[in-house]
C-alpha cells in the first residue's frame, strides 16, 4: 500500500461526501448558507469522516450508509471550530488557512452559522434512514452522535475549557477537558462506523476506547503545535493558548513529555485496533502518522 496515495484518495472521497450534504447558497437565508459553506469548504483534514469510514469498512460495512454520518460529524466539528474562534471563546482570527467566519461575516453570523451547522448535521444524519432497513443501527448512531457532541461530550468540554482560562489546572482536570472537547467526537467517529456496520457491543466499546486515546493524543499534539507550529502549516494562529492563559499538556509537563505521551497513547490505540477484525492497515498507518503531524 502506498499510504500517501491512499490518504489522498480517501480524503478526496470524504471531501466529496461532505460536499454532497452542504446547503445551497440561495433564497431567504442564503447568506447564512454562504457562511456555513465558507467554513466547511476551507479545507481541513477531514479526519473524523475518515475515521468513521475506516471503522465502517473494517467491520464489513458496504454501500453508502456511513456517508450521511460522515458529513454530519464534519459539520458538528466545523461548528465547534467556528464557535471556538469567536471573541467570547479563543478569539482567533484564522482558521483552515482563511480569516475566521466571525471576521468575514461578523460575530452574529459566526454564532448563527455555527448553530445552523450543528442543526444541519442532524438533518444530514437523518438521511441514514433512507439508506438501510436496519433502522435500529441508525437510531443508535444518532444517539451516539448527539451524546458525544453535547453537554456530556464536546460542548461540555468546551465550556470547562473556556471557564478555566487563566487558571493553573491539575492533570486530571486537564485530561477531563480533553476527553470531552476533543476525544468525544473522535470516539463518535469510531463508534458510529462500527454501529452502522453491525459490530457487537464489545467491539463498539473497544472502538470508543481507541477513539478516546487517539483523541487525547490528537489534542496533546495540537497543544505542541500551538507552541512549535506555524500559521502557514496549521492554517490557524499559533500561541493561542498562551494568549488565553490556558493550561495545556505542554505547560503542565513540558514539550518532551507531551511528545512522549502522544506516542504512548497512539501505541495503545493501535494495540486496541489490532484486536479488531477486518482490514485496518491504512487506519493503523494513519494513527501512527498523526504522532508526528505538523498540521
Ligand atoms: C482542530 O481539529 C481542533 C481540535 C480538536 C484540536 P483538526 O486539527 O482536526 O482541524 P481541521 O478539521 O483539520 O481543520
Ligand atoms: C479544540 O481546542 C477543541 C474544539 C472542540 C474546537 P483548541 O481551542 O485547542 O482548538 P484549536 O487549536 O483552536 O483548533
Ligand atoms: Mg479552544
Ligand atoms: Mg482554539
Ligand atoms: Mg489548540
Amino acid at each position: 500500500m502506498n499510504f500517501d496515495k491512499e490518504l489522498e484518495r480517501k480524503t478526496a472521497e470524504a471531501e466529496a461526501c461532505v460536499r454532497r450534504y452542504l446547503p445551497q447558497e440561495e433564497g431567504f437565508s442564503g447568506r447564512l448558507a454562504q457562511a456555513m459553506n465558507y467554513a466547511m469548504l476551507a479545507g481541513g483534514k477531514r479526519l473524523r469522516p475518515l475515521f468513521l469510514q475506516e471503522s465502517y469498512r473494517m467491520f464489513g460495512g458496504t454501500g453508502n450508509l456511513a456517508e450521511p454520518f460522515m458529513a454530519a460529524l464534519e459539520m458538528i466539528h466545523t461548528h465547534s471550530l467556528i464557535h471556538d474562534d469567536l471573541p467570547a471563546l479563543d478569539n482567533d482570527d484564522y482558521r483552515r488557512g482563511r480569516k475566521a467566519v466571525h471576521v468575514v461575516f461578523g460575530e452574529a453570523t459566526g454564532i448563527l452559522s455555527g448553530d445552523a451547522l450543528l442543526n444541519y448535521a442532524y438533518e444530514a444524519a437523518l438521511h441514514g434512514f433512507d439508506l438501510t432497513k436496519e433502522t435500529s443501527r441508525v437510531v443508535l448512531a444518532l444517539q451516539i452522535l448527539a451524546a458525544k457532541s453535547g453537554l456530556y461530550g464536546m460542548l461540555g468540554g468546551q465550556s470547562v475549557d473556556v471557564d478555566c482560562g487563566g487558571k493553573v489546572l491539575d492533570g486530571d482536570t486537564l485530561i477531563s477537558i480533553y476527553l470531552n472537547k476533543t476525544s468525544a467526537l473522535i470516539e463518535a467517529a469510531f463508534m458510529i462506523g462500527a454501529v452502522l456496520a453491525g459490530a457487537d457491543d464489545e467491539q463498539i466499546r473497544a472502538m470508543e476506547q481507541a477513539g478516546r486515546k487517539i483523541g487525547l493524543a490528537f489534542q496533546i499534539q495540537d497543544d505542541i503545535l500551538d507552541v512549535s507550529g506555524s500559521l502557514s502549516n496549521l492554517g490557524k494562529p499559533v500561541h493561542s493558548d498562551e494568549k488565553n492563559q490556558k493550561s495545556t499538556y505542554v505547560t503542565l509537563y513540558g514539550m518532551e513529555e507531551a511528545a512522549g505521551q502522544v506516542k504512548r497513547l497512539s501505541g495503545e490505540a493501535v494495540e486496541i485496533l489490532k484486536r479488531m477484525p477486518g482490514e485496518k492497515e491504512f487506519l493503523l498507518h494513519l494513527v501512527r502518522q498523526l504522532i508526528t503531524r505538523n498540521k
